[in-house]
C-alpha cells in the first residue's frame, strides 16, 4: 500500500516524484497540478481574512487519447490529504432536464468528506470504544444477580468476580460462548424504493436518502461467539462516541477548504458545429457548471456547501473540439492550461516497464499464480513498443491503451495453457513478439481491428 505522505511534506517536488513512480513523461501537467496542490497548503497557512481573497487556479489538462490525463487524476487522488473526486463531463444533464445536475458533484464531493471524517473520528475514539465494550462484554458474562448488590461485601465479590472474567476474556476462554448482542440496524428499504435510488435522477437519491432519515432503526438481537460479540460492541460504542453535527461541520469545511473535483472528458460538453439536439443541452451543462467554478453555494442533505475555494481540474482530448470553443467565462475560470504530449516508442517502452504496477509487471503476477514464470527481454519491450507507435501512427493513435491489446495477443495463447505448464519459464523475446504481431500488424485492416 502507498505510505501517506504528511501534508506539509508535499512540496511540489515530492509530489512530482510520487507522480513518477506512475507515470511516464508529462512533467508539465504533473508540475501544474503539483504547484497547484502545494498553493492550496499555502494558502491554508495564512491568516483567514487573507486566505478568503485567494481564490484556487484551475487547471486545464489537453491532451490526446491515452496520454495519462486520467491516470493523473488517479495518482493525485491517492496522494492528497482532501476529498478528490472525478467525475466524467458527460454523465450530466442541464438543470431541468432528466438526468444528474452537475452540482450533485458537490454533493457527492461532500458526501466523501463526510466519510473521511467520520473515519478519523472512528479512529480516534476506537481505544475508548474498545474499553467500553470490553466492560459490557464482561456485564454480558457475569451470572445474573438476584439482587442488587446492598452490602459492601456483596460488592466487592462482584467486583472480583468481573475482574477475573476480564482475565479470563483475555486468554480467549470464552471464545466459544455464544452471547446475545443487542445490535441497531435499518429494516431494508423495500425493492421499489432501490429502483427509484438507483435512478440517475438526483429527485431519486435524494428520496431513499429521505426514507433513510424517516424510517427508524430498530434495535435487534443477536446470537453471537464472543469475538464476534467484542467487535459489534466496539463498533455500537464508537457510534455512539462520535459527535454526528461536529463531523458534518468538519466535512463541510473540508469540502470547502480543500476540496478538489476533476472533470473529465470536459471536450465533450463543448457544441460542435451542428448547435442542435443534445449539443444545445452540452452548452447547458457548461453553462451550469460556471456557477460553480465560479464560486457559488450548492444546498445538500448536510447544509450548505460554499465553492470559492474548491479546485478543478478539467482534463481533455479536445479531437474534435478546441479549448476556445469553451464558454469564454468558461475558459477564463481555468488559468493554467497544459498540454499534454503523444508518447513515442520510447515512452511505450518506458511505461511497459518502469512504472509501479506496470502491464508487464502485472502480467508477470498473473501468470506467476499458476505457477509460470515469465521473463520480457529487453528487445521484446522495444520490440512491442515500436508495434504500439506503428500501428497507433498507421491506424488511430489510441495512445499507451494500444499496449494492452498488444501484449494480450502475445501472451494470449501462453496465458490460456498457463495451468498445463505449471513450474515451466519462459523467456519473451522479439522474436516470440514479431510471430504473434507481424502478420496483424502488416495488414491495416486487420490491425485496425485486431489489435
Ligand atoms: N504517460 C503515461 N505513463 C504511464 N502509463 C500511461 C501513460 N499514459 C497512459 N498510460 C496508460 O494508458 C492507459 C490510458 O491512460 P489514461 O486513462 O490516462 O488516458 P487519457 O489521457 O485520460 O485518455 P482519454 O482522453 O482517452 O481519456 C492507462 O492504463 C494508463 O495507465
Ligand atoms: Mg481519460
Amino acid at each position: 500500500m502507498a505510505v501517506t505522505i504528511s501534508e506539509a511534506e508535499l512540496t511540489p517536488t515530492r509530489i512530482v516524484a510520487e507522480l513518477d513512480k506512475y507515470i511516464v513523461g508529462q512533467a508539465d501537467a504533473k508540475k501544474a497540478v503539483a504547484l497547484a496542490l502545494r498553493n492550496r497548503w499555502r494558502r491554508l497557512q495564512l491568516p483567514p481574512e487573507e486566505a478568503r481573497e485567494i481564490i484556487p487556479k484551475n487547471i486545464l489538462m489537453i491532451g490526446p487519447t491515452g496520454v495519462g490525463k486520467t491516470e493523473i487524476a488517479r495518482r493525485l487522488a491517492a496522494l492528497v490529504h482532501a476529498p478528490f473526486i472525478k467525475v466524467e463531463a458527460t454523465k450530466y444533464t442541464e438543470v431541468g432536464y432528466v438526468g444528474r445536475d452537475v452540482e450533485s458533484m458537490i454533493r457527492e464531493l461532500l458526501e466523501l468528506a463526510v466519510r473521511m471524517v467520520r473515519a478519523r473520528q472512528l479512529e480516534a475514539v476506537q481505544a475508548q470504544a474498545a474499553e467500553l465494550a470490553e466492560q459490557r462484554l464482561v456485564d454480558l458474562l457475569l451470572p445474573p444477580e438476584e439482587t442488587p448488590p446492598a452490602d459492601a461485601a456483596t460488592a466487592q465479590r462482584r467486583q472480583r468476580s468481573r475482574a477475573k472474567i476480564k482475565s479470563q476474556l483475555a486468554t480467549g476462554a470464552f471464545d466459544d460462548r455464544l452471547l446475545e448482542v443487542p445490535v441497531e440496524e435499518k429494516p431494508p428499504l423495500p425493492a421499489m424504493v432501490g429502483m427509484i435510488g438507483t435512478e440517475p435522477s438526483d429527485g431519486g437519491a435524494g428520496f431513499s436518502d429521505f426514507l433513510e432519515k424517516i424510517i427508524p432503526t430498530r434495535v435487534v438481537t443477536r446470537k453471537v461467539k464472543t469475538p464476534e460479540a467484542r467487535r459489534l460492541l466496539a463498533a455500537a460504542e464508537a457510534e455512539k462516541l462520535i459527535d454526528e453535527q461536529a463531523v458534518i461541520r468538519q466535512a463541510i469545511e473540508l469540502t470547502e477548504q480543500r476540496g478538489i473535483v476533476f472533470i473529465d472528458e470536459i471536450d465533450k460538453i463543448v457544441a460542435g458545429e451542428g448547435r442542435s439536439g443534445p449539443d444545445v443541452s452540452r452548452q447547458g451543462v457548461q453553462r451550469d457548471l460556471l456557477p460553480l467554478v465560479e464560486g457559488s453555494t450548492v444546498n445538500s442533505r448536510h447544509g450548505a456547501v460554499q465553492t470559492n475555494h474548491i479546485l478543478f481540474i478539467a482534463a481533455g482530448a479536445f479531437h474534435s473540439s478546441k479549448p476556445a470553443d469553451l464558454m469564454p467565462e468558461f475558459q477564463g475560470r481555468f488559468p493554467i492550461r497544459v498540454e499534454l504530449s503523444d508518447l513515442d516508442a520510447a515512452d511505450y517502452a518506458r511505461i511497459l516497464r518502469e512504472p509501479r504496477h506496470s502491464l508487464l509487471h502485472q502480467q508477470e503476477k498473473l501468470l506467476c499464480t499458476e505457477g509460470l514464470q515469465v521473463q520480457f527481454t529487453d528487445d521484446a519491450v522495444a520490440a512491442l513498443a515500436g508495434y504500439a507507435h506503428n500501428i497507433n501512427q498507421a491506424t488511430v493513435n489510441i495512445g499507451a491503451r494500444r499496449l494492452h491489446t498488444l501484449l494480450e495477443k502475445v501472451i494470449e495463447d501462453l496465458s490460456f495453457d498457463a495451468p498445463a505448464r505449471r513450474g515451466e519459464r519462459h523467456v519473451i523475446d522479439a522474436v516470440m513478439v514479431r510471430t504473434k504481431l507481424a502478420a496483424l500488424a502488416a495488414d491495416e485492416d486487420v490491425s485496425r481491428y485486431v489489435l
